[in-house]
């Protein structure tokens, strides 16, 4: 079966990106489930009820999240009456909502999703390494196919989990950078893996904020409200192939589309 991951969803450029490409790898690549990253979809700040719905109308099964989930404080007991809308599950007990979930693919085949969170120049959460060992092996008692979305800061904390997960999980995908790296392949017990996907959003950017924005917070060191740019739209994400009975990935290929103007 073959899984399409997008990157983060940043603001209106990144849904747009995302209401284009989602139906259309859906249609021409054969694509039997999706999962997204919906953590920055609401002016690069969030989800909503409307946004949420928005992507599952484009094809979106699973949102997965991270820090940004917390945003918008209307969305956030939402999270414990969708379970298709994850945060990262390693935030201590209490924190509303849930880090995990499974659901059926297109083509009846249970997948199970599994959001973490890194600790290195993060928010303080329990750790991913501990408790995503042990999810994965609650989830994989229900099905093979184990994808999870680690959302990082750092590169090695990201290479590491996926050395420490190889040959549980189907595929560690890193998010939160919003800067698409180019090491994607599959590790040696069948784990699919890429550093981070990217961002579905405005590439024209300081990793989707209007760079002048960004350039004098850096001058000045003075918090600003920053605002979504909304130039050089592109569509990040990874294709997954998986083998359906042993749950090992079989082919990786990391996408990034820029938006064609006519
Ligand atoms: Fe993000
Ligand atoms: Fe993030």
């Amino acid at each position: 079966m073959r899984i399409l991951f997008t990157a983060d969803i940043f603001a209106q450029a990144g849904r747009r990106m995302a209401s284009v490409h989602i139906p259309a790898l859906l249609r021409e690549r054969d694509v039997d489930f999706v999962i997204a990253n919906g953590e920055n979809a609401a002016g690069g700040f969030g989800l909503t009820d409307n946004l949420v719905g928005k992507l599952r109308s484009y094809g979106v099964d699973v949102i997965t999240s991270g820090n940004h989930i917390w945003d918008r404080k209307e969305f956030v007991p939402q999270l414990d009456r969708d379970d298709r809308v994850l945060r990262p599950f390693n935030y201590p007990p209490g924190a509303p909502g849930q880090g995990s979930t499974i659901a059926e693919s297109r083509s009846g085949h249970k997948v199970a999703v599994l959001s973490l969170q890194g600790r290195t120049s993060m928010p303080s959460t329990d750790c991913p390494f501990r408790l995503g060992k042990a999810e994965v092996e609650r989830l994989r008692q229900q099905t093979p196919i184990v994808f999870i979305d680690f959302h990082a800061e750092a590169t090695a904390e990201k290479v590491a989990l996926g050395w420490y997960l190889d040959g549980f999980a189907s595929a560690i995908i890193g998010t939160h950078t919003h800067v698409q790296t180019a090491d994607e392949r599959i590790l040696p017990q069948g784990t699919a893996y890429l550093t981070d996907a990217g961002m579905t959003g405005p590439h024209d950017s300081v990793i989707g904020v209007q760079p002048e924005q960004a350039i004098r917070r850096f001058l000045t060191q003075v918090p600003t409200r920053f605002k979504p740019a909304e130039e050089g739209a592109r569509f990040c994400g990874v294709l997954v192939d998986i083998d359906t009975d042993s749950g090992k990935a079989t082919h990786i290929e990391r996408l990034q589309i820029a938006e064609t103007t006519t």
